[in-house]
């Protein structure tokens, strides 16, 4: 039964039955969120049990000849930039270990730009007319914040499978000197569960930039999570690439280990050129005599290096992979036959990107709302939290325990196939 070849009459009996299990569902009171990308505490649980007997205390000299438990060595420990070295394959001296943060690092960058610029600026970009930055959508909402907070217009830019549109990219990049950079999330982008092709990241790496300080903020935050083994998804190194092409300066990237480890306890790091780094550090050495140490050591300890990484990453995809399929498989059920939404079956990240009939999508976040399912609210992956086509919700599986995910699942297909007879009825 395809809801739109429906009559009338049909559709009307349908939406009848569709509100009296919705009605049905109030009497439940449920209370299940499927909001953020967190994960649960089963996966928590994995963490800290390669964490907890960790001694970090009795020996604290290693490779940098510093006692650890000191202020100081303030771009972080040789170890832990080994850790991201192997993970991501740069060079050690490309690499800032930071806090707990990805996120924080980036907004620091940020206002480091709008402060100061950078090595290539002509001045500080607070004291432009204009900056703006591309902002491929959907995106992560938190970019948008930054750029809403630091007054940087957004301009969307639309994304496939492939990455963003680089033909418009590129078009828009080469005549415009106040678009000062992109955001960009190759690896399993948040919320669509891309990754960018080979080809995107040489076209970023590569393209003539009218701004001659144009940066890409590559937020490389799910660098290992993949889901499925043997089914990885891969990326091209961008920092090589940007010196291949004579763009040595063009990329921050940044990750953190907040979904290895975790959430707001684990480290971060920003990876660059030498001559960005050395950039970096000039700034920051007023804000820090040094980030966390301690916790880097407590890292590498319970880590070693990649292979502790990966066996790891595999062992919480684990527990992730059945959310998911929990997630897909009520869709594929339910709302296949029915041809109103499409929706992406990522192979790694936190995300599965649901798009509704055009105009449903803040009806269904309404609707879900109402019966006890929180959700991202609709728009949040767009900037200005505006989606021109209130279309895209983003789905965050990996927080509830499986039993409320599945509840929680229930109660979205009824809230989409309600929400979509509602649209068709032109109600
Ligand atoms: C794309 C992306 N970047 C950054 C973060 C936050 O990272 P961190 O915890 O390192 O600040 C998230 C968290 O959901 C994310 O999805």
């Amino acid at each position: 039964m395809q809801y739109k070849e429906l009559s009338k009459d049909k559709l009307l009996h349908e939406k009848e039955l569709l509100q009296s299990k919705f009605d049905e569902l109030l009497l439940k009171k449920l209370s299940l969120d499927m909001s953020r990308g967190k994960p649960n505490s089963e996966q928590l649980d994995i963490s800290a049990a390669i964490f907890a007997n960790i001694d970090c205390y009795t020996k604290r000299v290693y490779k940098d000849n510093f006692d650890l438990g000191n202020y100081g060595l303030f771009s972080g420990t040789t170890e832990a930039k080994e850790l991201f070295s192997e993970l991501l394959d740069i060079e050690i001296e490309k690499i800032i270990i930071g806090g707990n943060s990805s996120l924080h690092l980036m907004y620091d960058m940020f206002s480091h730009l709008m402060l100061f610029g950078n090595q290539d600026s002509e001045k500080p970009w607070c004291k432009l007319e204009k900056v703006k930055f591309l902002c491929p959508t959907p995106g992560y909402d938190r970019h948008f914040a930054i750029c809403e907070r630091l007054g940087i217009e957004m301009i969307p830019v639309s994304i496939n499978e492939f990455g963003p549109d680089m033909d418009y990219v590129e078009s828009l990049v080469k005549e415009d000197e106040s678009i000062k950079g992109i955001w960009c999330v190759p690896l399993y982008s948040n919320p669509d569960g891309f990754s960018y092709s080979n080809d995107t990241v040489k076209r970023l790496a590569n393209m003539k930039t009218k701004a001659s300080d144009f940066r890409i903020f590559w937020d490389n935050a799910y660098a290992v999570h993949h889901i499925y083994p043997n089914k990885e998804d891969s990326i091209e190194n961008i920092i090589d690439l940007c010196e291949k092409y004579n763009n040595p300066n063009r990329v921050y990237m940044f990750t953190s280990t907040s979904k290895i480890s975790f959430p707001g306890s684990g480290i971060s790091a920003i990876c660059s050129s030498v001559d960005n780094i050395a950039d970096i550090m000039e700034r920051m050495k007023y804000q820090t005599i040094g980030y966390d140490k301690l916790n880097m050591l407590r890292h590498v300890i319970a880590f070693k290096n990649k292979e502790g990484v990966l066996a790891h990453m595999n062992n919480l995809a684990a527990v992730i992979r059945p959310k998911f399929e929990i997630v897909l498989k009520q869709l594929e059920i339910e709302i296949t036959p029915l041809n109103i939404a499409k929706w992406n079956s990522p192979a790694g990240g936190y995300f599965i990107s649901f798009y509704a009939m055009n105009g449903c999508a803040k009806r269904i976040v309404e609707l879900c709302q109402k019966a006890g399912v929180k959700l991202t609210p609709a728009g949040a992956t767009y900037p200005y939290r505006n989606d021109p086509n209130d279309s895209n919700i983003r789905i965050a599986p990996t927080y509830p325990s499986n039993s409320d995910l599945q509840m929680a699942m229930e109660v979205f297909v009824i809230c989409v196939k309600l929400a979509s007879v509602e649209k068709i009825l032109g109600e």
